[in-house]
């Protein structure tokens, strides 16, 4: 804890909080769910996933295990991928007629943060939008807790099983904002591998790079002594930024990036290289969960708001759609050019996690190293070159930067500060990489 990084600051913070759910991991665990929720109590609970999953066999493996625990299910699957309030409503809708005790979701980040979001509207009441910070919504705290939830995560990029926060699109303003609470927190995480086996190459590289881009963006967010001190204990939000916590486990998600992420994506036979990738994100949700992400993250926002006539391969998805991994890591390498001056060692320690080759690299080579990095795994991954790949051109850069520049909290937890004009030069540089 002695690190330089970590040195006070005047007002600064100087406690941090770490927080995670009761996590399982392992291939078959899904059949543990019921014994779970019955070690919670429960007795009739939702289960949330999309349409796709429920007639599958894993949530068929889930509702087997409840069934066989003796406890009744309904069953929910009207969640759009890239969730909107509306989903959330009507999930709320669902579970206020179906007398539940708590609820298990199935699915990917889309299924599970709808669960979260749903959860709060049950237990608390109100309509969504009133609970995201100004200036998008009232920044109303979620006064208490939650019914129990049990997260089980399809896909390896995520990590939102571990995290307190729920990613909403609202459809109002088309844009995703982000509900923060830790009383958001599943209370039980079941991370199964075998959820991966049959998952298209594209899906695997895209979820890698969300992965990827939570454990550098955690490795190298501001200090948390850097952020203002919380007034209140319980008022401690997971944006608390960088902490020796979060640093260790952010390590280790960039190691398995570094080794497993182009086997994982190349050879969907390779089990080893797909186990270790749904391990990386729960391990990159833990650490980031625990310290928040920064500029990728804001900066997908823009993309996802302003995306026109695009499908992505792999995703039964109507057009327009961009999977949220490629939309943050298709800026990040650009952004990690910017950001590498205000914590170059940190930089330059997530490219030798990544397997960079930093042999005579110095602090000044940092972000060209990362990036470097970055762009040669995208390109090893079959990912797009820039934002030109997937239908952007200079003349959008603007309208980009002025709907990011909304994400006051993630750009606030950036080691370098950031303004829309930078943001522009950030976006104009991620226009095309090779
Ligand atoms: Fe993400």
């Amino acid at each position: 804890m002695g690190c330089q990084y970590y040195s006070p600051s005047e007002n600064g913070a100087d406690s941090f909080t770490v927080a995670m759910p009761r996590l399982t991991v392992g291939r078959g665990t899904l059949r543990e769910v019921g014994e779970r929720a019955q070690g919670l109590g429960l007795r009739r609970v939702a289960l949330f996933t999309d349409a796709l999953l429920a007639s599958g066999p894993l949530v068929a493996a889930v509702l087997e295990s409840l069934t066989r625990a003796g406890i009744d299910t309904a069953t929910f699957s009207d969640i759009r991928v890239e969730p909107d309030d509306e989903s959330v409503e009507r999930g709320a809708t669902f579970l206020r007629d179906a007398s539940i005790d708590g609820i298990v979701s199935v699915g990917g980040g889309s299924v599970m943060d709808t669960a979260k979001a749903a959860l709060v509207l049950l237990c608390h009441g109100g309509n969504i939008g009133e609970y995201f910070a100004p200036p998008i919504g009232q920044g109303k705290p979620i006064p208490g807790p939650l019914l129990p939830h049990i997260a089980c995560p399809t896909t390896s990029g995520t990590g939102s099983e571990c995290t307190s926060i729920s990613v909403l699109r609202l459809n109002e303003l088309n844009t995703k904002f982000v509900i923060a609470s830790p009383h958001m927190l599943p209370t039980v995480a079941i991370v199964d591998p075998q959820c991966c086996d049959s998952l298209p190459a594209n899906v695997v590289a895209s979820t890698g790079f969300d992965l990827c881009c939570h454990a550098l963006e955690c490795y190298t967010a501001k200090a948390y002594t850097q952020q203002a001190k919380v007034a209140a204990a319980n008022a401690r939000q997971y944006i608390q930024g960088a902490n020796p916590f979060s640093e260790m486990v952010a390590r280790e998600a960039m190691d398995i990036v570094g080794n497993y992420l182009v086997r994982g994506v190349n050879d969907a036979s390779d089990t080893e290289a797909r186990d270790q990738l749904m391990w990386g994100a729960t391990l990159a949700g833990i650490a980031f969960g625990n310290s928040g992400t920064h500029l990728p993250h804001a900066m997908s926002y823009g993309v996802t708001h302003l995306m026109r006539n695009i499908v992505t391969e792999g995703y039964a998805i109507a057009s327009p759609f961009v999977p949220h991994g490629i939309s943050v890591v298709v800026n990040a390498p650009a952004i990690f050019r910017y950001t590498a001056e205000a914590t170059p060692e940190r930089h330059l320690e997530g490219a030798t996690c990544l397997l960079a080759d930093t042999q005579g690299a110095t602090p000044a080579d940092a972000g060209e190293v990362l990036a470097n990095r970055m762009v040669e795994l995208m390109k090893a991954t079959h990912m797009p070159n820039g934002l030109t790949a997937i239908g952007f051109k200079a003349e959008h850069v603007a309208d980009l930067a002025a709907s990011s520049i909304r994400q006051g909290r993630a750009i606030a937890n950036a080691p370098r500060e950031s303004n829309r004009v930078d943001l522009e030069n950030m976006y104009s540089n991620a226009l095309q990489y090779w």
